[in-house]
């Protein structure tokens, strides 16, 4: 059984899916939820579910390793961020290589990077006349949204639909891929569930 981190900040729409989808797998589950905001809604669906939690602050996530010692309690095998603003340091990129994976709402490298998330995002293609735009999964390195990609999937964008709209699409693309994408990541004699 391979345990996963969903590091989160935000929502946690997708921390939930993970999570959900995973209580039905006898090969991995979302053992821990890791998020920098000690009222994130994350935290909630987390505790709903009686997935243990961790709030980091920022000088214990950058000047030290502790973090390793609270991913090694749970034995965390692999590492899936969710809505993660903070840039993830070398020690922990180094300590879980190839297991670790965030998803953006674009089809990087298009609309990535410092700066580019949620409304912001949506609100950059819709003004740039885009006719689609997608999900990324990609492996987690030490510069924002820049790891080897895993997997994209796109969505037509209509020239009526708002950012709103634009959002509503792509985080159903989220909901859709990124449970599966892990599990064939981490699961790979897994069948597909479809
Ligand atoms: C998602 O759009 C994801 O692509 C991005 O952050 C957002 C998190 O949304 N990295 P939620 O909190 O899971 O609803």
């Amino acid at each position: 059984m391979t345990n996963i981190a969903v590091f989160a900040s935000g929502t946690g729409s997708n921390a939930r899916c993970l999570a959900d989808y995973f209580a039905h797998s006898s090969c991995a589950r979302v053992r821990l939820i890791v998020s920098n905001k000690p009222d994130a809604p994350v935290l909630s669906i987390a505790r709903e579910r009686h997935i243990p939690t961790h709030v980091i602050d920022r000088i214990s996530f950058y000047e030290s390793e502790q973090l390793l010692t609270v991913l090694n309690e749970y034995k965390i095998g692999f590492i899936a961020l969710a809505g993660f603003l903070w840039l993830v340091p070398p020690y922990l990129v180094r300590t879980y290589w190839q297991r670790m994976v965030n998803i953006h709402p674009a089809l990087l490298p298009a609309y990535g990077g410092k700066g580019m998330y949620g409304m912001r995002v949506h609100e950059a293609v819709k003004a740039a006349g885009e006719r689609e735009t997608g999900i990324t999964i990609h492996y987690v390195n030490e510069r924002y949204d820049e790891g080897d990609i895993i997997f994209q999937a796109r969505c037509y964008i209509s020239s009526e639909d708002s950012p709103e709209e634009i959002a509503r699409k792509v985080q159903a693309l989220e909901h859709e891929h990124y449970p599966k994408v892990l599990e064939r990541l981490i699961c790979p004699k897994t069948e597909l569930r479809l």
